[in-house]
């Protein structure tokens, strides 16, 4: 969806956990989006209810409130812990429900927290998977190792995580819609072209 007016930043949390600390980033990152001039909303996957996809025979309710939430959103940050690798099973149980409808042409952000060292690859593979949907992934990914020490009290501990965050919170707002720069270019170009032409 396209709008005139603020942008709107939806951040879709992979962990159900209570403790979350992909959600204490999201919740920072919309903090930031809000401050950059956003409107924002962090979906819960816990009060969806979203059972793997033809696990039940007829649609659940909440995938239509799931898609609608998308489709309203500008930007989307998509926040996993890394488990075994990848995203989580929540996180790829939510997207099984969405379209291409809903996310080409959104502006995508990138967040992985891994308890180990070596994080990176959930976002590698949430970055295909947006690509599929037509979605418009950022290259300001946010990757955090060692989650116990770098996220604690609720907190973002490490600075240079933290302004990681904010800079993708920036991101997500100012490329809102970025899937329409083409227009402005070509719009751009052409009246260069024109100008030229009066010479
Ligand atoms: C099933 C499972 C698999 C995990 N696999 C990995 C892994 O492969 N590499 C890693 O660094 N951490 C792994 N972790 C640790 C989580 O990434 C880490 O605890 C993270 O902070 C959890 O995010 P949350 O606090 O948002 O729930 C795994 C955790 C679980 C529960």
């Amino acid at each position: 969806m396209t709008r005139e007016s603020m942008p709107h930043v939806v951040a879709l949390c992979g962990s159900l956990r209570d403790e979350s600390r992909t959600k204490v980033l999201l919740e920072s990152l919309l903090e930031t989006a809000r401050k950059t001039g956003a409107t924002t909303e962090l979906v819960d996957l816990r009060s969806y209810e979203l059972p793997s996809l033809h696990a039940v025979e007829s649609e659940p309710p909440d995938a239509d409130r799931l898609r609608a939430t998308i489709d309203d959103a500008d930007s989307v940050a998509l926040g996993t812990p890394n488990y075994h690798g990848s995203y989580t099973g929540s996180l790829k149980d939510a997207l099984d429900y969405c379209r291409r409808e809903e996310f080409a042409g959104t502006t995508v952000g990138l967040l992985e927290v891994a308890g180990g060292e070596f994080p990176g690859s959930a976002i590698a593979h949430l970055r295909t998977v947006s690509r599929t949907l037509h979605a418009w992934p950022l290259p300001t990914d946010v990757a955090v190792p060692n989650a116990r020490t770098m996220i604690t009290d609720e907190e973002i501990a490490d600075e240079a995580v933290a302004e990681r965050v904010r800079q993708l919170g920036r991101d997500l707002v100012a490329y809102a819609d970025v899937s329409r720069y083409p227009e402005t270019v070509s719009r751009g170009t052409a009246t260069e072209t024109e100008s030229e032409a009066d010479d």
